[in-house]
């Protein structure tokens, strides 16, 4: 069993199960100050007041009690990153001067660079080149305290290439102590052998791809970049409905370029979220109103392409849940860093600490399917949490961006950093 006593702030110490925080909620942030967090094997097993905390309560479980003083520190449950494909071969700086000259994102798709650009080089790689170059990201990500990832693929664009992705994701999932979920994102972007030929390949994704995805259960998601330039709201409905018949729950990459319809189509199939949508209006807020779908916003991506941010104030103003994702890529966020994420939230959406801290752990927990498990200190709950350097207050966290504020991480109970 570990003790973590004397802890400074036990951050989003929520007693209940819940699913996710929405609108004027998202200001809500249970702390518990002096605060203790016992963990038996790898859950959370109580917490509290250092005041409830006796030697009897640690008798009755008869067992060697690891103690850790977090004298001055604080503990957080571990960031849930539901948006970062950190499976790919290489990376595109070129492409990131032709962006400071002035390019646009979809001016260098179409040039051939971009996703396809990516995509050359992943089709080029072997799985274990995929592997150790993930395994190397996975864990930088978990040294700025994220505890658990949902992995995309779509850097491989054909049926050997896309299962490639898939398999090293599954291998990373066997092997890592963070909680990963892999999605199936074919649709990312049309191959160039196909180009001009989209349906077939829309066709290629449905009759080969979802029921050979589906058939070694490599997948828990279904993904479409449904939005200008890419897929269509009508190639996305196909995909969908084929990912559903095969068991694969959607999440949508939506609304980045423009008003696209994504975030509808994603809300008509239960999407678990739709991620992205910069362009998000009064229609896109009314539909996504009372709907399962978490909206996710990808802070670090809007900040790279230099984009129009989402409008994530208007969005928890009107009612709706927020969640934040990393979405570590090489093309548009070549950083996994979720601190980062959280400071961007604040300063750049308009988000409160609490708001922006609900929208990093339990929001994007809920994101990504694993809200039942982590993103709160809940009894019962995988143990996944941080503790922090020593530091003032909560809203010390997103303040001082750039520094890593998480000394140590500790995964299903046991110390990773
Ligand atoms: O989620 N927007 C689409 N897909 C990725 C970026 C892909 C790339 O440019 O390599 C994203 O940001």
């Amino acid at each position: 069993m570990i003790l973590v006593k004397n802890i400074k702030k036990l951050v989003q110490a929520e007693p209940a199960q819940v699913r996710f925080r929405a609108g004027a909620e998202m200001q809500n942030l249970p702390c518990i100050d002096n605060a203790y967090l016992l963990v038996k094997g790898d859950k959370i097993e109580s917490s509290g007041k250092m005041t409830a905390l006796s030697e009897k309560m640690l008798e009755k479980y008869n067992e060697k009690v690891e103690i850790v003083d977090a004298a001055g520190k604080m503990v957080f449950p571990a960031f849930c990153d539901s948006h970062s494909p950190i499976v790919y071969a290489g990376s595109r700086e070129i492409e990131y001067i032709d962006k400071i000259k002035g390019l646009s994102y979809e001016e260098i798709a179409k040039r051939g660079g971009g996703i396809l650009n990516s995509v050359d080089r992943l089709r080029a790689a072997s799985e274990d080149e995929l592997f150790d170059s993930a395994w190397q990201r996975l864990e930088e990500v978990a040294s700025f305290g994220t505890g658990a990832i949902e992995i995309k693929s779509g850097y491989g664009l054909d049926t050997e290439n896309e299962l490639k992705m898939l398999r090293v994701i599954r291998r990373l999932k066997e092997k890592s102590a963070l909680t990963i979920k892999a999605n199936f994102l074919a649709a990312h972007a049309v191959p160039r052998e196909y180009i001009g030929r989209q349906t077939e390949y829309v066709d290629l994704i449905i009759n080969e791809m979802i029921p050979m995805v589906a058939a070694e259960e490599l997948a828990d998601y279904v993904d479409v970049f449904c939005d200008r330039g890419f897929f269509t709201p009508e190639d996305t409905e196909r995909i969908l409905m084929q990912g559903i018949k095969y068991g694969l729950q959607p999440k949508i990459h939506a609304n980045e370029l423009d008003f696209s319809g994504g975030i509808q189509v994603g809300v008509k199939y239960n999407a678990r979220s739709v991620d992205h949508i910069e362009y998000t209006g009064d229609d896109e807020i009314a539909c996504l109103l009372g709907c399962v779908t978490m909206p996710t916003i990808l802070p670090g991506a809007a900040f790279f392409l230099g984009m129009v941010y989402a409008p994530a104030r208007k969005m928890i103003e009107a009612g709706l849940p927020v969640a934040m994702a990393g979405d570590y890529n090489p093309g548009s966020c070549p950083s996994g860093n979720m601190q980062f994420v959280l400071s961007m939230g604040c300063i750049k959406y308009g988000m409160i600490p609490e708001e922006a801290i609900n929208a990093v752990t339990l929001n994007s927990a809920y994101a990504m399917g694993v809200e039942d498990e982590l993103g709160t200190i809940t009894v019962g709950k995988t143990a996944n949490f941080f503790i922090t350097k020593p530091i003032s207050t909560i809203e010390f966290m997103p303040y001082a961006y750039g520094s890593n504020k998480v000394e140590s991480l500790y995964l299903r109970g046991v110390k990773k950093y």
